[in-house]
């Protein structure tokens, strides 16, 4: 058994996925703490030192590492589905289970942090939410390929069992 979550920046991937491990006893891995570990650097220098292109080979090596553990929830990063077949991949592979948000509480979810993010580096204040809901739309032909849909209402402590059950 193993359990991808995806979804959008800010929609509780890795808060759900360490939970629903330790709830499960199943072990746990986000995807970006593997690649930081991996890199010795943080996402935003990998970004910047290295560039997108680079991040996303190191990003689909690293998610094809979690095959060596056959019990784990791995919390992927918010554009791990739209490259390098991974979406194909970890549906063949896993469960995949995509935790869907509205693009103002995703950016709530987000805002404390939101200059670190590489991704909207470059984005003025008054674009963001435009920015989130562009990338959502250009993102929903992988995201929507999850085996599983969560919508934010109903994701809770218990939610694991049902994807469990369901697998
Ligand atoms: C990214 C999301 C980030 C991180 C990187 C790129 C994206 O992960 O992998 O900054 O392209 O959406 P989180 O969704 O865990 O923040």
């Amino acid at each position: 058994m193993r359990i991808f979550i995806i979804g959008f920046m800010g929609s509780g991937k890795s808060h759900w996925g360490k939970i629903w491990a330790e709830e499960s006893k199943m072990n746990y891995y986000d995807l970006d703490a593997l690649i930081i570990a991996e890199e010795q650097l943080s996402i935003e220098e990998i970004f910047e030192k290295k560039g997108e292109a680079y991040f996303r080979k190191i990003e689909a090596t690293v998610l094809r590492s979690t095959i060596e553990d056959e019990h784990c929830i791995i919390s992927c990063g918010g554009g791990t589905p739209c490259f390098v077949e991974n979406m194909t991949w970890m549906n063949e592979n896993g469960v995949t289970v995509y935790l869907k948000g509205e693009s103002v509480w995703l950016l709530q979810n987000m805002s404390e942090e939101i200059h670190h993010r590489p991704l909207f580096k470059n984005i003025d204040q008054s674009e963001i939410l435009g920015f989130i809901e562009e990338k959502i739309k250009e993102r929903s032909v992988y995201y929507d390929k999850a085996q599983i849909l969560l919508p934010s209402a109903v994701q809770n402590k218990d939610t694991i069992w049902q994807i469990l059950s369901t697998i």
